[in-house]
């Protein structure tokens, strides 16, 4: 596990962003991007965007899964990440829509809608590089404390402390819907590399718990400890509870520089 602790959100995004651009020009045109909603990811996602527009990166051939949908939304209905994912994410990637999945949180039938994500997934040769946000009580997607290490796509429940973090996209905590399509833990882990950004003082906790606690099913995102290409990328705030800050930045200053993918053009 790469830690990367930058001295601001803005920063967050540029490094992550410089580091999911690395892997995609990798992968080359066909590059499978995996995403997520919420926050966090949006300035990284603002970062790429400004290398299409540069002409630096080109995803108009890579294909896109998002990590999770809700499940009781109306098809369309403006805090569905689907529609959430269009706006952030397709449109200003330049990315196809006919490329970009998002799990069919609406569908009658979500144990079949699930076993078709996964497949789909499959067919285009897996995951290049994830990106992940997590949330307060440590949930990477929408895998709950005590989700198993080992999940698919599934449906989830939605702990009240995720219901409430997510009220403030809802014009009431009523509106925010109990169940969501998740990719499980074990579909995130099949993923080539992923890059987790946090920003915040509110992130600290499940930041030191994920980077530095013991595996546990507790703190879903802990499993990424056992991924072999895992980058974290946070500011000083959702860092200011790891204990071993000054050696990620000190390994960080002094990466040889052939592995600094954040140093290009
Ligand atoms: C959301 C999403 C996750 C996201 C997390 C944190 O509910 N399902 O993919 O990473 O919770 O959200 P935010 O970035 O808004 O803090």
């Amino acid at each position: 596990m790469e830690v990367v602790i930058c001295p601001n959100a803005a920063e967050v995004g540029r490094v992550a962003a410089r580091k999911v651009a690395a892997v995609c020009r990798a992968a080359g045109p066909h590059a499978v991007l995996g995403v997520a909603t919420g926050s966090s990811p949006l300035a990284t996602y603002a970062e790429l965007a400004k290398l299409v527009a540069a002409g630096e990166l080109d995803l108009s051939q890579a294909h896109a899964f998002a990590l999770d949908e809700y499940v009781g939304l109306p098809e369309g209905h403006p805090q569905s990440y689907a529609e959430v994912i269009r706006t952030t994410v397709t449109e200003p990637l330049g990315m196809k829509p006919s490329q970009v999945h998002v799990p069919a949180g609406h569908a009658a039938d979500i144990d079949a809608a699930a076993a078709e994500y996964e497949q789909l997934i499959h067919a285009v040769g897996g995951v290049d590089v994830q990106i992940l946000g997590v949330g307060s009580n440590g949930h990477i997607g929408f895998n709950e404390p005590v989700s198993s290490l080992a999940s698919r796509t599934r449906i989830k429940t939605l702990t009240a402390r995720t219901r409430a973090d997510n009220a403030r996209f809802f014009s009431s905590l009523d509106e925010v819907p109990h169940h969501c399509l998740t990719q499980g833990l074990g579909t995130i882990m099949d993923a080539r590399q992923v890059v987790l950004v946090a920003q915040g003082k509110w992130k600290a906790a499940a930041v030191a718990a994920l980077v530095e606690g013991p595996i546990a099913a507790m703190v879903p995102g802990s499993v990424l400890q056992l991924h072999r290409f895992a980058t974290i990328v946070v500011d000083a705030d959702a860092a200011s509870e790891l204990t071993m800050s000054d050696y990620y930045r000190t390994a960080f200053e002094h990466k040889p520089d052939w592995q600094h993918f954040d140093r290009m053009n």
